[in-house]
């Protein structure tokens, strides 16, 4: 069985990490699973986004496999960290929608990856936190850097020090989830809120995530630039036409992402 299972259906990849067992912790081949799945969405036009999320009901990732640390050396700890941010970037910079379904722990590695997303959705069991400061480490993949961008500096610095980990409620009022549901709900309202946002212009999605993700790493000035210039890009679109004259005919609008 595939550590990384993959199904499209609807435009919408779901990718599961499949290691219940080992609550879905993330050894290299998983690591390296996850890359292939998340290249092959970004090259394939049938994929609108994807939803991201564990196998069992006990985890989403559990973090990285902690049975690899003890093998690590400084130099190799390097090469290990920036693997990792290199798929969280290519998480985060895929050019479509991804949603975390939190479908319980997401702690170090695993809280890391849901960073990493476009937007998180946590069952009420989740649990997620930063606990790497227990083991003698920091965050490697991204996690200082995201985690502060997302829910402030203080409540970041809470998570990083303490290494506790937080209720799904909690994450929720800091503004770390976007959502909270039953367990049952998990993947029908993922599904449900990733098909609102593939049935609007898909050029302009595909912006609106530029717009953000770029803008938030340049000087305001530069990001306003950037803003402006997406802004021009989507007046060439047909989409912004039929946009614009369905509201004007009070219709609804059929985009074709052109
Ligand atoms: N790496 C490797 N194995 C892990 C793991 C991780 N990050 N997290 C859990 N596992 C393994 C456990 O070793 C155990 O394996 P075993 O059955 O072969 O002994 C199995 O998954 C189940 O975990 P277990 O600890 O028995 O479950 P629990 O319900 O008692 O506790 C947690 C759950 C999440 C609190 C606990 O597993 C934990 O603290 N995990 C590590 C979390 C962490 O520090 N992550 C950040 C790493 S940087």
């Amino acid at each position: 069985m595939s550590v990384v299972l993959t199904e499209v259906l609807d435009r919408i990849l779901t990718v599961t990490v499949n290691r219940p067992d080992k609550l879905n912790a993330l050894n290299p081949e998983v690591m390296d699973a996850l890359a292939a799945a998340f290249e092959s969405a970004r090259r394939d036009d049938a994929v609108g986004g994807v939803i991201l999320t564990g196998a069992g009901e006990k985890a989403f990732i559990a973090g990285a496999d902690i049975t690899i640390f003890k093998m690590l050396t400084p130099f190799s700890a390097r090469s290990f960290a920036r693997r990792g941010q290199a798929l969280m970037d290519a998480i985060e910079t895929l050019g479509k929608p991804v949603i975390a379904a939190v479908n319980g722990f997401a702690l170090g590695g695993g809280c890391e990856v849901a960073l990493a997303c476009t937007l998180r959705i946590a069952s009420k069991n989740a649990k997620l936190g930063q606990p790497e400061v227990n083991l003698g480490v920091i965050p490697g993949y991204g996690g200082s850097q995201r985690l502060p961008r997302l829910v402030g500096k203080g409540r970041a610095f809470e998570i990083l020090l303490t290494g506790d980990m937080i209720s799904a409620d909690e994450a929720h009022r800091i503004g770390l989830v976007n959502r909270i549901v039953e367990p049952a709900d998990l993947l029908p309202a993922s599904r449900e809120l990733l098909k609102k946002i593939l049935a609007k212009a898909p050029v302009a999605i595909h912006y609106v995530l530029d717009a953000v993700n770029a803008g938030l790493d340049m000087p305001f000035a530069a990001a306003e630039g950037h803003e402006a210039t997406l802004f021009g890009l989507c007046v060439a679109t047909e989409d912004m036409r039929e946009g614009v004259s369905a509201f004007l005919e009070k219709r609804p609008a059929k985009f074709t992402g052109k």
